[in-house]
Protein backbone atom coordinates (compact mmCIF):
# COMPACT_ATOMS: atom_id res chain seq x y z
CA UNK A 1 0.00 0.00 0.00
CA UNK A 2 1.32 3.91 -0.85
CA UNK A 3 1.24 6.22 2.11
CA UNK A 4 -1.28 8.40 0.23
CA UNK A 5 -3.42 5.16 0.35
CA UNK A 6 -3.03 4.65 4.38
CA UNK A 7 -3.87 8.02 5.12
CA UNK A 8 -7.02 8.21 3.29
CA UNK A 9 -8.04 4.88 4.38
CA UNK A 10 -7.25 5.91 8.11
CA UNK A 11 -9.29 8.96 7.76
CA UNK A 12 -12.77 7.03 6.44
CA UNK A 13 -12.01 5.24 9.59
CA UNK A 14 -11.82 8.47 11.86
CA UNK A 15 -15.02 9.76 9.74
CA UNK A 16 -17.07 6.96 10.43
CA UNK A 17 -16.48 6.40 14.15
CA UNK A 18 -17.38 9.12 17.17
CA UNK A 19 -14.15 10.64 17.55
CA UNK A 20 -13.57 14.78 18.09
CA UNK A 21 -11.25 16.74 16.80
CA UNK A 22 -10.15 20.25 18.03
CA UNK A 23 -6.72 19.46 20.28
CA UNK A 24 -4.46 19.82 17.60
CA UNK A 25 -6.44 19.27 14.23
CA UNK A 26 -9.57 20.41 12.48
CA UNK A 27 -9.71 18.07 9.70
CA UNK A 28 -10.13 14.45 9.54
CA UNK A 29 -7.70 13.78 6.90
CA UNK A 30 -5.36 15.95 8.94
CA UNK A 31 -5.83 13.81 12.27
CA UNK A 32 -4.68 10.32 9.78
CA UNK A 33 -1.65 12.07 8.11
CA UNK A 34 -0.77 13.64 11.83
CA UNK A 35 -1.13 9.77 13.46
CA UNK A 36 0.33 7.49 10.11
CA UNK A 37 3.55 9.75 9.59
CA UNK A 38 4.11 10.10 13.21
CA UNK A 39 4.06 5.90 13.60
CA UNK A 40 6.29 5.49 10.59
CA UNK A 41 8.53 7.65 11.81
CA UNK A 42 8.33 10.21 9.13
CA UNK A 43 8.46 14.37 8.85
CA UNK A 44 5.47 15.69 9.59
CA UNK A 45 5.32 17.86 6.78
CA UNK A 46 5.80 14.95 4.15
CA UNK A 47 3.95 15.24 0.84
CA UNK A 48 2.19 11.94 1.29
CA UNK A 49 1.34 12.03 -2.49
CA UNK A 50 4.81 12.50 -3.43
CA UNK A 51 5.71 9.57 -1.06
CA UNK A 52 6.17 7.20 -3.90
CA UNK A 53 7.60 3.45 -1.79
CA UNK A 54 5.35 0.79 -1.28
CA UNK A 55 5.25 0.81 2.88
CA UNK A 56 5.71 -3.03 4.35
CA UNK A 57 2.68 -4.73 5.78
CA UNK A 58 4.01 -4.34 9.66
CA UNK A 59 3.94 -0.80 9.11
CA UNK A 60 0.48 -0.64 7.45
CA UNK A 61 -0.43 -2.83 10.47
CA UNK A 62 0.87 -0.38 12.90
CA UNK A 63 -0.64 2.34 11.65
CA UNK A 64 -4.00 0.68 11.42
CA UNK A 65 -3.69 -0.04 15.11
CA UNK A 66 -3.39 3.28 16.27
CA UNK A 67 -5.81 4.66 14.72
CA UNK A 68 -8.11 1.88 16.35
CA UNK A 69 -6.16 3.41 19.61
CA UNK A 70 -7.52 6.92 18.93
CA UNK A 71 -11.37 5.93 17.88
CA UNK A 72 -11.76 3.13 20.64
CA UNK A 73 -9.21 4.78 23.83
CA UNK A 74 -11.12 8.38 22.85
CA UNK A 75 -7.80 10.48 23.85
CA UNK A 76 -6.26 13.06 22.23
CA UNK A 77 -3.72 12.62 19.16
CA UNK A 78 -1.19 14.36 20.93
CA UNK A 79 -1.81 11.59 24.22
CA UNK A 80 -0.76 8.83 21.91
CA UNK A 81 2.31 10.40 20.28
CA UNK A 82 3.30 12.58 23.03
CA UNK A 83 3.79 15.53 21.05
CA UNK A 84 1.96 18.67 20.02
CA UNK A 85 2.63 21.26 17.34
CA UNK A 86 2.00 24.66 17.25
CA UNK A 87 3.27 27.80 14.93
CA UNK A 88 5.54 25.22 13.58
CA UNK A 89 7.55 24.69 16.76
CA UNK A 90 7.60 20.80 18.91
CA UNK A 91 6.04 20.54 22.07
CA UNK A 92 6.33 17.18 24.87
CA UNK A 93 2.86 16.65 25.84
CA UNK A 94 1.45 13.96 28.21
CA UNK A 95 -1.44 13.69 30.30
CA UNK A 96 -0.60 15.70 32.97
CA UNK A 97 -1.23 18.71 30.62
CA UNK A 98 -3.96 19.81 28.14
CA UNK A 99 -2.94 19.99 24.43
CA UNK A 100 -1.45 22.87 23.68
CA UNK A 101 -3.65 25.19 21.35
CA UNK A 102 -3.90 28.16 22.18
CA UNK A 103 -5.36 31.33 19.83
CA UNK A 104 -2.60 33.65 21.75
CA UNK A 105 0.06 31.53 20.03
CA UNK A 106 -1.04 33.27 16.81
CA UNK A 107 -0.95 35.97 18.06
CA UNK A 108 2.74 35.90 19.44
CA UNK A 109 3.42 34.50 15.63
CA UNK A 110 1.97 37.38 13.65
CA UNK A 111 3.43 39.87 16.02
CA UNK A 112 -0.17 41.67 16.32
CA UNK A 113 0.85 42.89 19.83
CA UNK A 114 4.20 45.43 17.95
CA UNK A 115 1.01 47.63 17.55
CA UNK A 116 0.20 47.84 20.72
CA UNK A 117 3.82 48.46 22.75
CA UNK A 118 5.82 51.06 22.28
CA UNK A 119 9.23 49.09 23.15
CA UNK A 120 10.01 45.36 22.62
CA UNK A 121 8.30 43.84 26.31
CA UNK A 122 11.42 42.74 28.33
CA UNK A 123 9.53 41.22 30.97
CA UNK A 124 6.74 38.93 30.26
CA UNK A 125 4.62 36.56 32.66
CA UNK A 126 2.95 33.46 30.96
CA UNK A 127 -0.22 32.79 33.60
CA UNK A 128 -1.47 29.80 33.40
CA UNK A 129 1.35 28.01 31.70
CA UNK A 130 0.23 24.60 31.54
CA UNK A 131 2.71 22.65 29.17
CA UNK A 132 4.66 25.90 28.85
CA UNK A 133 3.98 26.32 25.19
CA UNK A 134 3.25 30.41 24.84
CA UNK A 135 6.20 30.75 27.54
CA UNK A 136 8.58 28.91 24.97
CA UNK A 137 7.05 30.80 21.89
CA UNK A 138 7.32 34.21 24.12
CA UNK A 139 10.94 33.61 24.62
CA UNK A 140 10.90 32.84 20.94
CA UNK A 141 9.08 35.91 19.27
CA UNK A 142 11.12 38.50 21.97
CA UNK A 143 14.72 37.08 22.12
CA UNK A 144 15.66 39.99 24.96
CA UNK A 145 12.57 39.15 27.10
CA UNK A 146 12.89 37.46 30.63
CA UNK A 147 9.94 35.03 31.32
CA UNK A 148 8.25 34.05 34.17
CA UNK A 149 5.60 30.99 33.88
CA UNK A 150 3.50 29.88 36.51
CA UNK A 151 0.76 27.23 36.95
CA UNK A 152 -0.69 25.83 40.18
CA UNK A 153 -0.61 22.30 38.36
CA UNK A 154 2.96 20.92 39.75
CA UNK A 155 2.54 18.13 37.23
CA UNK A 156 1.73 20.73 34.74
CA UNK A 157 4.82 22.46 35.53
CA UNK A 158 6.73 19.56 34.83
CA UNK A 159 5.66 18.82 31.61
CA UNK A 160 6.61 22.98 31.03
CA UNK A 161 9.76 22.43 32.54
CA UNK A 162 10.69 19.51 29.97
CA UNK A 163 9.61 21.99 27.17
CA UNK A 164 12.14 24.45 28.39
CA UNK A 165 14.76 22.53 27.97
CA UNK A 166 13.91 20.95 24.68
CA UNK A 167 14.35 24.51 23.31
CA UNK A 168 17.21 25.53 25.04
CA UNK A 169 15.24 28.17 27.21
CA UNK A 170 16.19 27.01 30.66
CA UNK A 171 18.22 30.23 31.46
CA UNK A 172 15.42 32.27 30.21
CA UNK A 173 12.19 31.15 31.64
CA UNK A 174 11.38 30.42 34.92
CA UNK A 175 8.91 28.08 36.00
CA UNK A 176 6.78 29.09 39.57
CA UNK A 177 4.09 27.09 41.48
CA UNK A 178 1.85 29.46 41.81
CA UNK A 179 -2.36 29.89 42.53
CA UNK A 180 -3.24 33.02 39.93
CA UNK A 181 -1.77 36.32 41.02
CA UNK A 182 -1.85 35.41 44.64
CA UNK A 183 2.32 36.20 44.78
CA UNK A 184 3.68 39.05 44.11
CA UNK A 185 6.52 38.56 40.77
CA UNK A 186 6.97 41.94 40.21
CA UNK A 187 5.30 44.17 37.21
CA UNK A 188 5.57 42.63 33.60
CA UNK A 189 5.55 44.76 30.11
CA UNK A 190 3.04 41.38 29.01
CA UNK A 191 0.96 39.45 31.04
CA UNK A 192 -0.12 36.60 28.28
CA UNK A 193 -3.13 34.33 29.65
CA UNK A 194 -5.37 31.51 28.40
CA UNK A 195 -6.75 30.40 31.71
CA UNK A 196 -9.46 27.70 32.83
CA UNK A 197 -12.89 29.39 31.22
CA UNK A 198 -14.91 26.65 30.35
CA UNK A 199 -17.96 27.19 31.56
CA UNK A 200 -20.17 24.50 33.51
CA UNK A 201 -22.49 23.95 31.32
CA UNK A 202 -19.62 23.64 28.36
CA UNK A 203 -18.07 21.54 30.84
CA UNK A 204 -20.81 18.94 31.11
CA UNK A 205 -21.26 18.39 27.26
CA UNK A 206 -17.47 17.94 26.19
CA UNK A 207 -16.47 14.79 24.30
CA UNK A 208 -14.51 12.63 26.05
CA UNK A 209 -10.87 13.22 24.06
CA UNK A 210 -11.91 16.50 26.32
CA UNK A 211 -12.64 15.19 29.19
CA UNK A 212 -9.15 13.14 29.15
CA UNK A 213 -7.02 16.55 29.62
CA UNK A 214 -7.16 17.81 33.12
CA UNK A 215 -10.38 19.07 34.71
CA UNK A 216 -8.89 22.37 36.31
CA UNK A 217 -7.41 23.35 33.10
CA UNK A 218 -10.92 23.78 31.45
CA UNK A 219 -12.76 24.27 34.50
CA UNK A 220 -14.18 28.05 34.75
CA UNK A 221 -17.07 27.67 37.36
CA UNK A 222 -20.85 28.44 36.49
CA UNK A 223 -20.26 31.42 34.10
CA UNK A 224 -16.52 30.31 33.21
CA UNK A 225 -14.86 33.71 34.78
CA UNK A 226 -14.28 31.87 37.94
CA UNK A 227 -10.86 32.42 37.43
CA UNK A 228 -10.97 35.49 35.32
CA UNK A 229 -12.56 37.36 37.51
CA UNK A 230 -10.06 38.05 40.50
CA UNK A 231 -7.68 38.03 37.19
CA UNK A 232 -9.14 41.47 35.71
CA UNK A 233 -9.45 42.49 39.32
CA UNK A 234 -5.47 42.43 40.02
CA UNK A 235 -3.82 42.12 37.05
CA UNK A 236 -3.18 46.08 37.11
CA UNK A 237 -0.75 45.70 39.94
CA UNK A 238 0.88 43.76 38.06
CA UNK A 239 1.53 45.33 34.61
CA UNK A 240 3.90 48.35 34.07
CA UNK A 241 1.73 51.83 33.64
CA UNK A 242 2.44 51.02 30.11
CA UNK A 243 1.93 47.32 30.17
CA UNK A 244 -1.32 44.61 28.11
CA UNK A 245 -2.94 42.04 29.14
CA UNK A 246 -3.57 39.17 26.64
CA UNK A 247 -6.46 37.27 27.40
CA UNK A 248 -7.91 34.14 25.77
CA UNK A 249 -11.62 33.55 26.65
CA UNK A 250 -12.52 31.71 23.87
CA UNK A 251 -16.38 32.04 22.62
CA UNK A 252 -17.23 33.21 26.63
CA UNK A 253 -17.30 36.48 25.28
CA UNK A 254 -20.71 37.12 26.18
CA UNK A 255 -19.97 36.13 29.72
CA UNK A 256 -17.18 38.25 29.81
CA UNK A 257 -18.66 41.14 29.29
CA UNK A 258 -21.46 40.42 31.63
CA UNK A 259 -18.83 39.87 34.07
CA UNK A 260 -17.08 43.00 33.33
CA UNK A 261 -19.93 45.61 31.60
CA UNK A 262 -17.57 48.94 32.05
CA UNK A 263 -14.06 47.26 31.24
CA UNK A 264 -12.97 48.00 27.07
CA UNK A 265 -10.89 46.01 25.92
CA UNK A 266 -10.30 44.47 22.38
CA UNK A 267 -10.75 41.56 20.43
CA UNK A 268 -7.50 40.62 18.48
CA UNK A 269 -7.85 38.44 15.07
CA UNK A 270 -7.07 35.11 15.41
CA UNK A 271 -7.79 31.91 12.73
CA UNK A 272 -11.11 31.35 15.22
CA UNK A 273 -12.27 34.83 14.73
CA UNK A 274 -12.50 38.52 16.23
CA UNK A 275 -13.46 38.27 19.75
CA UNK A 276 -11.85 34.97 21.32
CA UNK A 277 -8.53 37.16 22.39
CA UNK A 278 -8.78 40.40 24.26
CA UNK A 279 -6.16 42.74 24.59
CA UNK A 280 -6.52 44.99 27.48
CA UNK A 281 -4.27 47.96 28.69
CA UNK A 282 -2.85 48.51 31.76
CA UNK A 283 -4.79 51.83 32.23
CA UNK A 284 -8.41 49.90 31.68
CA UNK A 285 -7.81 47.85 34.39
CA UNK A 286 -6.56 50.11 36.95
CA UNK A 287 -9.64 52.38 35.97
CA UNK A 288 -11.89 49.28 37.11
CA UNK A 289 -10.28 49.18 40.45
CA UNK A 290 -10.05 52.82 41.16
C1 LIG B 1 -6.32 26.28 29.44
S1 LIG B 1 -4.90 25.69 30.28
C2 LIG B 1 -3.66 26.62 29.45
C3 LIG B 1 -2.35 25.94 29.35
C4 LIG B 1 -1.37 26.60 28.38
N1 LIG B 1 -1.13 27.99 28.71
C5 LIG B 1 -1.87 26.50 26.97
O1 LIG B 1 -2.25 27.52 26.40
O2 LIG B 1 -1.87 25.39 26.41
C6 LIG B 1 -5.08 26.47 31.84
C7 LIG B 1 -3.98 26.21 32.85
O3 LIG B 1 -4.32 26.94 34.04
C8 LIG B 1 -3.90 26.25 35.16
N2 LIG B 1 -4.64 26.74 36.34
C9 LIG B 1 -5.90 26.45 36.73
N3 LIG B 1 -6.21 27.12 37.85
C10 LIG B 1 -5.13 27.88 38.16
C11 LIG B 1 -4.84 28.79 39.21
N4 LIG B 1 -5.73 29.08 40.18
N5 LIG B 1 -3.63 29.39 39.22
C12 LIG B 1 -2.70 29.12 38.27
N6 LIG B 1 -2.93 28.24 37.26
C13 LIG B 1 -4.13 27.65 37.19
C14 LIG B 1 -4.15 24.79 34.81
O4 LIG B 1 -3.35 23.92 35.59
C15 LIG B 1 -3.80 24.78 33.31
O5 LIG B 1 -2.48 24.36 33.11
Amino acid sequence: MRLSQLVVQCADLLQSSEVALGQGTLEMADEAAWLVLWRLGLPLDTDTDAFTPVLQAYDVQACFDLIAQRIQRRVPAAYLTREAWLQGVDFYVDERCIVPRSLIAEVLARQSLDLFVTRSPLRILDLCTGNGSLAVLAAMTYPDAHIDASDISADALAVAKINGQRHGLSDRIAWHCLDGLQAPLGRYDLILCNPPYVNELSLANLPPEFMAEPRLALAGGSDGMDFVRPLILRAAEHLHEDGILILEIGHERAHFEAAFPKLSSLGLSTSAGDDQVRLIHQVELRALTC
